[in-house]
């Protein structure tokens, strides 16, 4: 009788080891949570930032992938950006192929890295080129936008119902697949189409559009915009006027895109978002010199009454102009906005990495950081790695940490910069104490500033007189505020993070603090528990 239990009881443990793998555990929905006039990512019910990297445009395709994952790998990122094709997605109208889909997040799970998902659908960077052929095939029904001299501009018009009732039934049809087989929450956000907008035309001049953008302006957007000085049922031209036709446009466009962003989430409530082509956020040209319609700066409020299912609106930073960045950065960190970088290049930007984390910025993400991308003859005689290693540094020095620093960001702890060409010093104000940031400084030499501007660092504080300091390529002290008050370092100590501890190395001192706290090129964390006298 004994045997039997025993034997009855060791298949049942057998069948429960079996059985497991498949019994997946349904984990919270990621979310954007706000308190205290800060944002964070919520992911497994705790703030999370998004260390991100994205595909090139073509590379979401089975045989692409040998040439995915060892790139993310070795950058370190805890998410990949990667896009879904419209085109693939449904080849035959309502007929859904979600192979794609179920390859992709199979994989993601086996490199153990969070997916956001691309949804290349009505509008990619301005044009129509991911609809499925059946639509671009039928132009009366799918249309273009009209120019100003009657053409077709290869870009689709807002108006077109036909493409929006299509747009939202694939995207419905996509974010239900997602809700159905992705317990794990391995999709943590959506991009609502591509860098929405249209390039060669400021907005669409079809008779039907002409119509609207002389009727009056709804007031939800003469109230988002502030207008005070437009006369009452004042039309587009009268309420903005030079400004007029980008606005419709943007308003057009939002609309749309709203609406097939609202259709997504009334399956499934993931965080959604849109990315902008950018205008020059210092000396902007005038509309028709940039994308327009996007969510552009000139224009967020609009986007933000138009389409509400949007969780956030972000910028694609492709500017080598510290100002214009650190600008850019600015506009989008707005308390109806969290800041997201979903895309952004230059291999002198990386830094900036920093800067957003200054501005709580909840994901940060290169662009184009898989091996799929063509090389020119002069890079592909260098190691594939060398253009991804200074994006890898600043995830090589976060990733250990990621949670602490995402949930120290939330508390409103946590300031960061990053080093400005002439600017040779920062200095970051924590109440009772100063953290002075120096660059290009060596021994008890003065700052001078980096060659190339490099520095960059993070500075939290964990107590009142304890903080946490990771960086690279600079120095920090701390400076009591009060004046007649001098710092001494109580305990300075090097260490790691391992699984959400610091795990203590050494004590720096002598030599290692004499002259400030020094970062290079190697990741480096301190602890520095501070006293005055
Ligand atoms: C911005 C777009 O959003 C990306 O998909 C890509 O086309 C880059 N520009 C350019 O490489």
């Amino acid at each position: 009788m004994k045997i039997t239990s025993a034997i009855l009881a060791a298949l049942a443990a057998m069948s429960a080891v079996v059985t497991l793998p498949a019994q997946v555990k349904e984990r919270p929905i990621p979310r954007i949570m706000k308190k205290d006039g800060r944002f964070a990512l919520f992911v497994d019910d705790a703030p999370y930032l998004m260390l991100g990297a994205q595909t090139h445009n073509s590379s979401d395709w089975p045989a692409m992938f040998g040439k995915v994952w060892p790139a993310m790998e070795y950058l370190n990122v805890n998410t990949v950006e990667i896009p879904i094709y419209w085109e693939q997605f449904e080849p035959r109208q309502r007929q859904y192929d979600y192979t794609a889909i179920d390859k992709l997040l199979a994989e993601a799970r086996q490199h153990r890295v969070r997916l956001v998902v691309l949804w290349f659908g009505t509008w990619k960077n301005g044009s129509q080129h991911y609809m499925p052929e059946w639509m671009k095939l039928a132009p009366d029904r799918y249309p273009h936008m009209i120019d100003k001299n009657g053409h077709s501009v290869d870009s689709p018009s807002p108006y077109a119902t036909a493409s929006l009732d299509a747009d939202k039934s694939a995207f419905a049809a996509f974010m239900r697949r997602l809700k159905a087989t992705d317990p794990q929450r391995t999709v943590i956000m959506v991009q609502v189409e591509n860098e929405p907008g249209t390039w060669g035309s400021v907005r669409d001049y079809s008779p039907a559009a002409q119509k609207l953008f002389e009727a009056p302006v709804p007031p939800e957007v003469i109230n988002a915009m502030h207008v005070t000085a437009a006369p009452p049922s004042a039309n587009w031209q009268d309420a903005f006027g030079s400004e007029a036709e980008v606005c419709f446009h943007a308003w057009s466009v939002a609309k749309y895109v709203g609406q097939v962003a609202a259709a997504g989430k009334a399956v499934y409530p993931l965080p959604l978002y849109a990315n902008a082509a950018l205008r020059d956020p210092l000396k902007p040209g005038a509309p028709g010199s940039y994308e327009s319609g996007g969510p552009t700066d000139n224009v967020l409020p609009i986007w933000k009454v138009a389409a509400p299912a949007l969780d956030v609106l972000a910028p694609d930073i492709y500017m080598n102009n510290d100002a214009a960045y650190l600008k850019v950065l600015e506009l989008y960190h707005r308390d109806d906005n969290p800041l997201f970088v979903p895309e952004t290049g230059g291999a002198g930007n990386t830094r900036f990495f920093f800067a957003a984390l200054g501005l709580q910025a909840i994901g940060y993400s290169p662009f184009g950081m898989d091996y799929n991308g063509t090389r020119s003859a002069a890079e592909s005689s260098k190691p594939r790695e060398e253009f991804l290693t200074p994006w890898a540094m600043n995830y090589k020095l976060i990733g250990p940490m990621q949670r602490e620093i995402a949930r120290l960001n939330f508390e409103g702890k946590l300031q960061a910069v990053a080093e400005q060409k002439d600017k040779i010093t920062d200095t970051l104000s924590f109440g009772a104490w100063n953290a002075t940031v120096s660059y290009g400084a060596t021994r008890n030499n003065r700052a001078v500033g980096n060659p190339e501007p490099t520095g960059r660092v993070l500075v939290a504080q964990l107590n009142d007189n304890q903080f946490l300091v990771a960086g690279y390529f600079c120095r920090v002290d701390f400076r009591p505020a009060a004046a007649e008050q001098h710092r001494q370092f109580l305990r300075v100590e090097e260490g790691t993070y391992e699984n959400g501890v610091f795990k203590f190395l050494r004590i720096w001192n002598g030599d290692e603090t004499d002259w400030g706290l020094n970062f290079g090129a190697e990741p480096l964390v301190l602890r520095v528990s501070l006293a005055t006298y």
